[in-house]
């Protein structure tokens, strides 16, 4: 399909650009580093400006002066994550190379996105330049990686909080100060646009969406339609076209058909793979659910999983349900000394540092040295250039945590999910997946 995005210099950097924005924008897009570099010198901030209208910024503008790559060169987009085929390295696409690599060691955002939703990563992907593609997925990297540091580096508590000895006064002050930290990110999209407007700033066209906090997410009602679960502002906590990913990961985990093994899933959602679960005839079959609704839903007669799928295990206590989240349940099943063949993780309303936290501190106490560990990447799947990221920090991570991952790609049919509102996304708030592949990990202990 042709795209409807006018990539023209005079549509993307206006007549009423202001003036200090406006000459980084020309000198980005026309790829001139010595007068970029003169002004990145003199002025702070100068490689993050951005045109209060179209948000474009100087990574959009070096990248977008290259135009669409040759189609009698250019590889289909599907195969935007295979790293084997580069642009031409001379004439624009090298000068829009070194001009990247000047912005961002001058502090350019690699995901800032413009007034068509798309960050300069997706503005590359779209244009077939995979070599300028790489380079916004290599500092996403960077970026993400430094950000994971700074994040632990918060975490650690301060010499007075850790001489503290009530434990239960701190562990009040603790939920305050967590209530507090929230408040403040529910307050922030507000003073965005009060900031945007006061200052002609650009304001990005989904900025005004709320994050899905676990706390509330926790507290809100869930509503069971047929093929998806959702929450109260309508996301989809999970839907039915997964099913194909859950079949898939339950082949991952359990190859060769396997049965009578020892399993673990966190985050019930529609039962869909702990209904494939159930059927390779495990001898421990265990499921951790925080969410009050969905243990509602598990606990009526009609359910696969209730009192009764509880009583039908192998020996007491081999079926079970464990309520409340994983975050409380798993240093118990530690504590009783459970251990299992395959884990699943796929829980809803929760970051990355919460997934990581899981494959660092509870995956090595659970695992079976032999077992195998999969989660739902879904990390960044509403844009390529995240995804691309997310999986190499991942890679990073999951060694840092003694884990090997491999990967498997497989075809996701986009029939009924090409478009937002459309197809199976009617009556779901937000496209949490636009992409025609899955990277499914599958972890296992180093050797
Ligand atoms: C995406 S759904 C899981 C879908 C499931 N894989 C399936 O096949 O139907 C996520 C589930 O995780 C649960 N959940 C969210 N946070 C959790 C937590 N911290 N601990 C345990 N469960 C959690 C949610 O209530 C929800 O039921």
């Amino acid at each position: 399909m042709a795209s409807t995005v006018d990539d023209s210099m005079p549509a993307r950097i206006p007549k009423d650009c202001p003036d200090d924005v406006r000459d980084v924008l020309y000198t980005a897009w026309s790829h001139d580093l010595s007068d970029l570099k003169k002004i990145l010198k003199t002025r702070d901030d100068a490689s993050k400006a951005q045109d209060p209208t179209t948000g474009e910024t100087p990574l959009h503008a070096a990248i977008r002066a290259c135009g669409v790559r040759e189609p009698s060169t250019r590889k289909d987009d599907e195969n935007a994550a295979s790293e084997d085929e580069d642009d031409e390295d001379d004439g624009p696409v090298g000068e829009a190379k070194e001009t990247m690599e000047a912005l961002f060691n001058a502090g350019a955002i690699w995901n800032d996105v413009d007034s068509n939703n798309e960050t300069p990563g997706c503005v590359a992907l779209r244009l077939g330049r995979k070599g300028l593609y790489r380079l916004c997925v290599d500092a996403g990297f960077r970026a993400e990686l430094l950000l994971a540091v700074l994040d632990e580096y918060e975490e650690l508590p301060s010499e007075e909080e850790d001489a503290g000895d009530d434990d239960a006064e701190e562990e009040k002050t603790d939920a305050n100060d967590q209530d507090e930290e929230l408040a403040g990110v529910e307050t922030h999209a507000s003073e965005q646009v009060e900031a945007a407007a006061a200052n002609a700033r650009f304001f990005p066209p989904d900025a005004d969406e709320k994050n899905i906090m676990s706390q509330d997410y926790l507290k809100s009602n869930l509503t069971y339609d047929g093929d998806k679960l959702l929450d109260a502002d309508l996301n989809g906590v999970m839907m039915a076209w997964e099913t194909d990913i859950m079949e898939k990961s339950v082949q991952a985990l359990l190859p060769g058909q396997a049965t009578g093994k020892r399993i673990l899933n966190i985050g019930f959602g529609m039962g869909i793979i702990d209904g494939m679960f159930a059927a390779r005839n495990p001898a421990k079959h265990h499921i951790i659910e925080a969410h009050p609704a969905v243990l509602e839903h598990i606990a009526k007669p009609e359910s696969k999983f209730g009192a009764k799928w509880e009583e039908s295990g192998p020996e007491p206590g081999a079926f079970k349900v464990h309520k409340g989240r994983w975050q409380d349940v798993v240093p118990t099943l530690m504590d009783e000394g459970e251990v299992y063949d395959a884990i699943y993780f796929d829980t809803f309303g929760e970051d990355y540092s919460e997934l990581r936290r899981f494959f660092t501190d509870m995956i090595p106490g659970i695992l079976d040295f032999e077992g195998r560990f999969s989660f739902f990447n879904g990390l960044g799947a509403d844009r390529q250039v995240c995804y691309d990221v997310y999986r190499h920090v991942l890679e990073v991570h999951t060694e840092e945590a003694g884990l090997d991952i491999e990967w498997n790609v497989h075809d996701v049919d986009m029939g009924q999910l090409d478009a937002a509102g459309k197809g199976d996304w009617e009556g779901v708030r937000r496209r949490y997946w636009t992409l025609k592949k899955y990277w499914l990990p599958t972890l296992t202990n180093m050797g």
